[in-house]
């Protein structure tokens, strides 16, 4: 593998992919910026344009609204940009919150900012630069955390639930199947939409259906009705659930608003009683001694959602699981469940491969995508695992360099010349790859 290449490679697709405000996730099919893809952009750009990390990160945070909420979609304002829901769709303004002066969704993604500010510090030549950003960025990225505790938190668990399942990242994972079902789209009324994601015909196939669409319309139409107001979209939405991936990103995030808030001198007693809550809580209520993983729990059927995905994994980034607990998750993570015959798999498929309904290029129902692995290979570094860390990396840069920078991959090793899915010249994919080969060159 010419690993120079690759770098080379996944610069140029994050230059082209920025327009001068914000990087596009991909130019055709995401064409505006994304939450949770402009951290891990940003973590990707620190490495040879620190002011493009930053400026990536500004651009999102002049999204945020006034309770904190920091949403999934900033709109860019190219009329040429293609894309469903737009700001039209999203009446985010019914909101009181909704910032003046800029257009954005109307829901969250996983908090990952916390440990983007903070991997970006390390990265940082400049510390003083990088010092005053922390400064600048630190009480976002509280107010951040503290609108997903104060209004996403409603017994006070320490566990964030998410209201649509794009805010989980994951959009048609098989998480949320039951919850979703639930929903009879027959008995509703559905405003009329049009999809824009279903123009390249290959990638088509890869992306969620059309039943899956009825229903993120339904619960966005749900919510501007009720003019984005939390309380009430509690009371009434039917899609409640408290999610491994997210919540495990949170408490990374968490544990680095502690790292920041010490360095910067603040007082950093709410985002510890946080961090504590998030872990405790996590381990008491979604943690699974059988199957060693963790589940997710749907708050409105009130049950945990007994299914295996590599979410359930995510926690390991956050420290969530204790060396015992990881050791068991690493088990999981080996046994055929999720490819453990390194000939046979590529890692790590987001969804059990022993599922009869896996479906090996469709989204988030099988695919291995590169961001997940990268939460993956941190994670299991912080357990000393650096075997199983190591073949995670590995499989990863091998897909980036087999195939290119797509957007997600064909788990089996037999998928040769059909294994990248979905759009590519994907900038996670670009980003995180970069830190896969330049993370070890810091002192
Ligand atoms: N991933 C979503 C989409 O496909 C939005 O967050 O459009």
């Amino acid at each position: 593998m010419d690993t120079e290449a690759l770098i080379r490679q996944a610069r140029t697709i994050l230059d082209t992919n920025w327009n001068g405000q914000f990087t596009k996730p991909a130019p055709s099919l995401y064409p505006h910026q994304w939450n949770w893809d402009a951290g891990f952009i940003a973590l990707g750009n620190a490495y040879h344009s620190m002011t493009r990390a930053m400026d990536e990160l500004r651009h999102l945070f002049r999204g945020q609204w006034q309770n904190g909420m920091l949403p999934q979609i900033v709109f860019g304002d190219d009329p040429q940009a293609r894309y469903f829901p737009g700001p039209d769709f999203w009446q985010a303004h019914r909101s009181p919150h909704a910032p003046a002066g800029v257009a954005t969704s109307g829901i969250s993604m996983p908090p990952v900012h916390g440990f983007v500010l903070w991997e970006m510090y390390q990265i940082a030549e400049d510390k003083t630069v990088a010092r005053a950003f922390l400064k600048e960025m630190y009480p976002k990225v509280l107010a951040l955390h503290r609108y997903l505790y104060q209004h996403r938190d409603p017994e006070g668990e320490g566990l964030v639930y998410i209201r649509h399942p794009w805010e989980g990242g994951t959009d048609n994972s098989p998480i949320w199947d039951a919850a979703l079902a639930r929903i009879d789209i027959a008995q509703l009324d559905i405003p009329p939409y049009e999809r824009k994601d279903l123009q390249n015909p290959k990638a088509a196939e890869h992306r969620p259906t059309q039943q899956d669409y009825d229903r993120y319309v339904y619960l966005v139409d749900l919510f501007r009705q009720r003019d984005y107001d939390d309380e009430r979209i509690y009371a009434d939405c039917p899609f409640l659930i408290q999610d491994p991936l997210f919540n495990g990103v949170l408490s990374w995030s968490n544990e680095a608003l502690i790292k920041i808030g010490s360095l910067i001198g603040e007082d950093i007693a709410e985002p510890m009683q946080w961090h504590e809550l998030t872990i405790w809580s996590m381990n008491e209520k979604l943690w699974d001694e059988e199957w060693g993983i963790y589940n997710a729990y749907d708050l409105r059927a009130q049950e945990i959602i007994p299914v295996e995905t590599s979410s359930g994994f995510m926690p390991l980034c956050g420290e969530v699981p204790d060396q015992e607990q990881a050791e068991a998750m690493l088990r999981t993570l080996e046994s055929a469940a999720f490819g453990g015959r390194p000939e046979e798999t590529w890692l790590c498929p987001t969804y059990s491969l022993l599922a009869e309904d896996v479906n090996f290029q469709k989204y988030w129902r099988g695919p291995v995508w590169i961001n997940l692995n990268w939460l993956l290979y941190r994670g299991l570094l912080r357990y000393d695992m650096e075997e199983m860390a190591e073949r995670v990396k590995q499989h990863s840069l091998q897909l980036l360099d087999a195939h290119g920078f797509f957007e997600y991959f064909d788990p089996r090793r037999t998928a040769a010349g059909e294994g990248g899915c979905g759009t590519d010249t994907f900038s996670w994919s670009a980003a995180l790859c970069l830190d896969f080969l330049l993370r070890e060159s810091l002192a």
